[in-house]
């Protein structure tokens, strides 16, 4: 792929790596690749990150043809730029995109341009301890008109931000609302895909979660309002007894680059994983008897987050005295070990960029 360079006039003031928080500050470029119908994929290019001029009847703002990614750059100990399995952002971009009829960027130009644009904004990788630099690819609708069919026209972008941990509380547990209200996905929807629209379904629980003092919201399967589902941002496992549970890819569910490599790391380190319809009911019980042993999110984002209560139609489950149990530690220890090039790579998940 030949990728066209206009270097920024002038560069920003880098943030103090201290005090990154989350999706603040942005890098100097950003990389932009249209498609049209007729000409497939063309005239990629890293410019200045700016503002993109567009139509009012530019199709997503209309029907929301959106989709989107999240993977992060690491810098190892010995200097290296790292990514973590980004060909599963790729393929699931590519997932994504199928469902809701927008064009397919194919695997290797998804990988080449993520890495094309982290080694030219490499200055910006932080090295504090725990940060990184967050990539978020996303390809919109680009055709104005007004009418709802898929478009001629579509645009993929990435930009980048330095950051630090999602959740205000760093590493320290988070308090989860278990929501019996609003859903966020059925099956037959768009629930496995990581499409803006989604989210947008998924504020109006998020405010009140807050409201009421939590930080996410747990969903519960759309048909039932029973079966536990995902987190506002992350996967969710739950260790009952000696076993770890979670929700099955079964179409309403993200399926989470950071869930497959938990998934994988305690497979070998011996825990039985049950991918299963894992009722509230039966949850809250786990924890009412003490067999609920730990829970935690899975996010690229949210990297592990240790859950520390959840509460369900009033009822409060404190899990694991609301400390950072044994096994969420040493899955958060693991992972970002390997992330970081700590750790050595036993899966071959980390790339190194040349
Ligand atoms: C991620 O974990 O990368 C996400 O995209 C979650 C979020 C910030 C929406």
């Amino acid at each position: 792929m030949e990728i066209k360079i206009e270097r920024a006039k002038t560069l920003k003031i880098k943030p103090d790596q201290n005090h990154l928080g989350f999706g603040q500050y942005f890098t100097d470029h950003m990389f932009i690749m249209d498609w049209d119908k007729d000409i497939g994929w063309h005239d990629a290019r890293i410019v200045p990150y700016g503002p993109i001029a567009m139509d009012p009847a530019t199709m997503v703002l209309h029907y929301a043809q959106e989709t989107f990614e999240g993977l992060k750059a690491y810098r190892n100990p010995q200097g290296q730029i790292l990514l973590f399995r980004p060909e599963m952002n790729a393929r699931r971009m590519i997932n994504s995109n199928k469902r809701i009829c927008m064009a397919e960027l194919p695997e290797e130009m998804f990988v080449e341009a993520v890495e094309a644009l982290v080694k030219y904004e490499q200055d910006w990788i932080p090295t504090a301890p725990d940060t990184s630099l967050y990539i978020r690819p996303f390809m919109y609708a680009s055709q104005p008109g007004v009418g709802v069919h898929p478009a001629n026209s579509y645009r993929f972008i990435i930009i980048l931000s330095p950051v630090g941990a999602y959740y205000p509380e760093g590493v320290n547990p988070v308090k989860i609302w278990v929501e019996d209200e609003y859903v966020r996905a059925v099956k037959g929807g768009t629930g496995f895909t990581k499409c803006g629209g989604n989210y947008a379904a998924s504020i109006a629980a998020q405010v009140k979660a807050e409201q009421n003092g939590y930080t996410q919201v747990l969903w519960l399967d759309g048909v039932h309002r029973r079966y536990v589902e995902e987190v506002g941002t992350m996967n969710v496992m739950f260790l009952i007894n000696d076993t770890v549970v979670t929700a099955a890819l079964e179409g309403s569910v993200l399926p989470g680059v950071t869930r497959d490599s938990i998934i994988h790391i305690l497979k070998d380190m011996g825990y039985k994983v049950e991918e299963r319809d894992l009722s509230i009911d039966e949850l809250m019980e786990a924890g009412r008897t003490g067999q609920l042993k730990e829970a935690w999110g899975t996010g690229t984002a949210a990297v592990i987050s240790p859950i520390g209560e959840l509460c369900y139609k009033g009822e409060k489950i404190t899990i694991h005295d609301f400390k950072t149990g044994p096994l969420t530690q040493k899955l958060y220890d693991t992972l970002t070990g390997i992330q970081w090039g700590r750790l050595e790579d036993p899966y071959h998940w980390t790339k190194v960029i040349k």
